[in-house]
């Protein structure tokens, strides 16, 4: 159950916040006592950061400078910087043999370089000295970037690329103060996967082998992202927890042979 205080005197940063994962995530954040900059390239920021007593900021993290610009944004808002989720992204993956250099372009530099750069623009800002609640980076990686699956692979590898950031800063940055773990969601109903959900060999390929037997929603993907930034996450550092009904662990087969 949210606590309305986790989070008070704390600012943070969510990316990808104008809907779904990312908007879900600010709400939550802010119910549970937060200052949070949300940062979106859709007009729709805005009123999700009205909504939400936030501030909105219209952006393209894909641009350079742009990682610069949204923490400059949270420093002059807020005055600190205590929590970063890295959860913008595009899905809309095609096989390799079908991904043109623009393509792949968009994958690699929407959700993973600008990933990187965003988090190496917030480091100075989120590191703690001794004593103090640790800064915190929860960047959205997916169960697609730790199995295999076919026809994704340009979102796959950069997704994987997340995975491997947050065990590589884990080690580099605990020491500084700073916890770095990630989510792997499933399928969650967002816009991002509401094409396919009411296609029905979508559902026998995806929903049906998990074994939740349903999509996951954005609040229960928020709910770990708030608790990896919270304190009683306090001892977890380098993990990309899986938030996607068991179909990482167990994939189940199809009910009946079709
Ligand atoms: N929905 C799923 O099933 C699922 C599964 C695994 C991982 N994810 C990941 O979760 C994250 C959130 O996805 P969602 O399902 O909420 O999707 P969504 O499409 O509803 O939201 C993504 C948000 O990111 C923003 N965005 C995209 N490119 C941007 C850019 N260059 N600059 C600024 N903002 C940008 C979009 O405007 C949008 O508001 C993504 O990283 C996605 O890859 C989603």
């Amino acid at each position: 159950m949210p606590d309305p205080k986790r989070f008070a005197g704390r600012a943070a940063i969510v990316t990808g916040a104008a809907r779904g994962i990312g908007a879900a995530t600010a709400a939550r954040l802010a119910e549970e006592g937060a200052q949070v900059l949300l940062a979106d390239l859709a007009p729709e920021v805005m009123a999700q950061a009205e909504a939400i007593g936030g501030v909105g900021l219209r952006i393209d993290l894909a641009a350079r400078g742009a990682g610069e610009a949204v923490v400059d944004t949270a420093l002059d808002a807020f005055g600190r910087l205590d929590i970063l989720v890295n959860n913008a992204g595009i899905g809309g993956s095609k096989p390799l043999l079908d991904s043109d250099d623009d393509l792949i372009d968009r994958f690699i530099d929407t959700n993973l370089k600008a990933v990187l750069r965003l988090t190496r623009a917030a480091i100075p800002h989120l590191a703690r000295p001794k004593g103090h609640a640790p800064g915190r980076i929860v960047s959205v990686s997916s169960t697609f970037g730790i199995a295999g699956y076919p026809g994704t692979t340009a979102y796959a590898v950069a997704k994987a690329g997340i995975a491997q950031m947050t065990r590589q800063l884990a080690g580099e940055l605990a020491p500084e103060g700073i916890l770095v773990n990630a989510v792997a969601p499933g399928v969650i109903e967002t816009a991002m996967t509401m094409g396919h959900l009411g296609n029905d060999y979508y559902r026998r390929a995806v929903l049906e082998p998990t074994p939740l037997r349903r999509a996951g929603t954005p609040e229960e993907v928020a709910a770990v992202i708030a608790f990896l930034a919270s304190d009683d996450a306090a001892y977890v550092a380098g993990q990309v927890i899986a938030v996607d009904g068991g179909w990482l662990a167990a994939r189940h087969p199809p009910r009946e042979a079709g």
